[in-house]
């Protein structure tokens, strides 16, 4: 694997909608990143991706863009977002825009003409066909639920392709005419200085052709997308394409949203000369996950977590770099997900905290991640706002749930609990906004915001920032950031340790994810203590004592 100016660096998820208010309308905005950037630059990170802030109806929360050439009047003005590339750049950190582009808004104007005129310039632009007999194409399941196909608005005899929510048709990727234009658009933002993207729902934009009927998977008649994908062969050639005419000559960097990529398929993603830089790792975030849907998912132990990071850790091998997380803006919070409710307190959240930063790969917080935010409580179907908590709500009801356990089911996984507004301060809204905020702040903000945890050396947040300053440390950071990952006794129960060693250094990271103190021997023992997130650490020769949700990094 070649050496990369950003391996060694720390990424930041903003949800701009929910990171920080400065004009008091209860939206967050670029003027209130701006204002923040400084924080960040405290915390130590590097690169920060902002979830769309294009030009948008919301209807998926920016995911569904009507023009990819502007801001969203509610996030700020284009001088806005120069002023934020240029004072990251004043702060050797790098900005990243999401690219959004497997599919538009249905209110972008290439789908309003395309509406017009079905059969003109347009109408090839999206994946438009007609009804036979009233027949839809086939039978997928679009991702938010319902058919993927929709009736052509002023055409009734004709449906649009949308795999996500039918405000997002999806854009056809087959016309080379699309293509130029999204390599248009790429471009024209690289140019003005962004660093790079994170590529949503990339995998998508290549479907298997012609369509056809999948068996049926649930009752409703229709089945998952998984299938299509699955048969879907060449999305290599649209991205190798990408990557030679934008990424590549602007030496962008790039993180790709990638769920099921074919076995074998990694180096060409991620290796030396990749589609991207680098993608995520969605091992964990897809554990006990259920065909039926989120009411049938079962939760993720210590040890399925443990087998979830090294599974992805052995496949990367040296093949490049993955973006390790704990959560992003479609999951629940990590630690609420993660920890087994007696565990989610600041010793497991900072457990959580080591045994993730210090895998292999490039750490992406999502913002709160640094001070352990947890879920929100839902009391109605009605508090939630995401568009796939509503589905995913009817399906279970569809199922035979009871509305209550209906509502808990959806709440252990609503995309809202990563969503609700930073919580800064213990004052008003969280000191998110003066006004109303869009969507409700969590409760429990009183007990767990910033200002609290900057002025406390023990809490989260102070550990993440002595996380950070260890991946940064010139003495550690070549083993931190190169060395090999192996995995230690991987049979005992609600324990997770691994080394990472380098010809220098071995570093020896190790976790107790249970109440009850458990005890390791480190053959060859060990010489000091670098990461401790308990005052103290019980040994006796080469014998280590973990307390209860003890996390330790070692230097072995
Ligand atoms: C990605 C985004 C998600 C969005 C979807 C459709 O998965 O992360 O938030 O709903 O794509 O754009
Ligand atoms: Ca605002």
């Amino acid at each position: 694997m070649q050496k990369k100016w950003w391996h060694g660096k720390v990424a930041y998820q903003i949800y701009p909608k929910s990171f920080q208010d400065s004009n008091g309308d209860g939206i967050g905005d670029l003027r209130g990143i701006i204002n923040r950037l400084d924080y960040l630059k405290e915390l130590g990170i590097d690169i920060v991706w902002l979830s769309p802030i294009y030009c948008s109806p919301l209807a998926d929360q920016g995911y569904d863009i009507s023009d990819y050439y502007r801001i969203d009047p509610r996030f700020g003005t284009m001088e806005d977002m120069d002023e934020l590339i240029a004072e990251a750049k004043k702060r050797d950190m790098y900005i990243l825009m999401d690219l959004v582009v497997n599919h538009c808004s249905d209110e972008h104007a290439w789908f309003r003409k395309a509406c017009e005129d079905p059969d003109g310039e347009y109408g090839k632009y999206f994946y438009i066909e007609d009804l036979k007999d009233g027949k839809l194409p086939c039978n997928w399941r679009s991702y938010f639920g319902g058919s993927v196909w929709e009736p052509l608005p002023g055409h009734p005899d004709k449906c649009y392709l949308h795999l996500f929510h039918k405000k997002q048709p999806d854009l056809n990727w087959e016309n080379p005419k699309l293509r130029e234009e999204v390599y248009k658009m790429i471009n024209w933002w690289l140019d003005k200085g962004l660093a790079g993207f994170r590529i949503d729902a990339i995998i998508n934009i290549k479907k298997a052709l012609p369509w056809k009927d999948y068996p049926a998977d649930r009752e409703d008649g229709l089945c998952s997308v998984q299938h299509m994908l699955a048969d879907a062969v060449g999305v290599g050639e649209f991205l190798g394409e990408m990557r030679d005419r934008t990424f590549e000559p602007h030496e962008a960097f790039t993180a790709g949203e990638v769920f099921n990529e074919k076995p074998g398929d990694l180096p060409n993603f991620i290796g030396d000369h990749g589609y991207f830089s680098t993608m995520f790792d969605f091992n964990e975030t897809i554990c006990g996950g259920s065909p039926k849907g989120w009411y049938d998912a079962r939760p993720v132990t210590p040890d399925d977590y443990r087998r979830c990071c090294f599974e992805s850790q052995r496949k990367i091998g040296d093949i490049g770099f993955l973006c390790n997380i704990i959560e992003n803006h479609d999951e629940p919070r990590g630690v609420s997900r993660y920890l087994p409710a007696e565990g989610c307190h600041d010793a497991g959240k900072k457990l959580l905290a080591t045994m993730n930063f210090m895998l292999k790969g490039l750490p992406f917080l999502y913002q709160g991640q640094e001070i352990g935010m947890e879920n929100i409580p839902f009391h109605s179907i009605e508090e939630a706002d995401d568009i796939s908590t509503q589905d995913e709500y009817q399906v279970a009801l569809a199922a035979g749930l009871s509305p209550e356990d209906a509502l808990n089911a959806v709440a252990r996984f609503s995309r809202d609990n990563a969503r609700t507004p930073f919580q800064w301060t213990a004052g008003t809204h969280a000191g998110f906004t003066t006004g109303t905020p869009w969507l409700r702040v969590n409760p429990n903000y009183v007990r767990i915001n910033l200002e609290a945890q900057r002025k406390n050396a023990d809490s989260v947040y102070q550990f993440y920032r002595r996380l950070i300053a260890l991946r940064k440390n010139t003495d550690y950071a070549d083993t931190v950031v190169y060395g090999d990952l192996i995995p230690v006794w991987e049979d005992q129960k609600n324990l997770m340790a691994y080394y990472r060693r380098s010809a220098e250094k071995s570093l020896l990271v190790i976790g107790n994810f249970q109440n009850e103190a458990q005890r390791v021997t480190v053959p060859g023992g060990w010489k000091r203590i670098l990461i401790n997130n308990l005052p103290e650490l019980e040994t006796d020769g080469n014998a280590i004592t973990l307390a209860g949700w003890q996390a330790v990094v070692l230097e072995a």
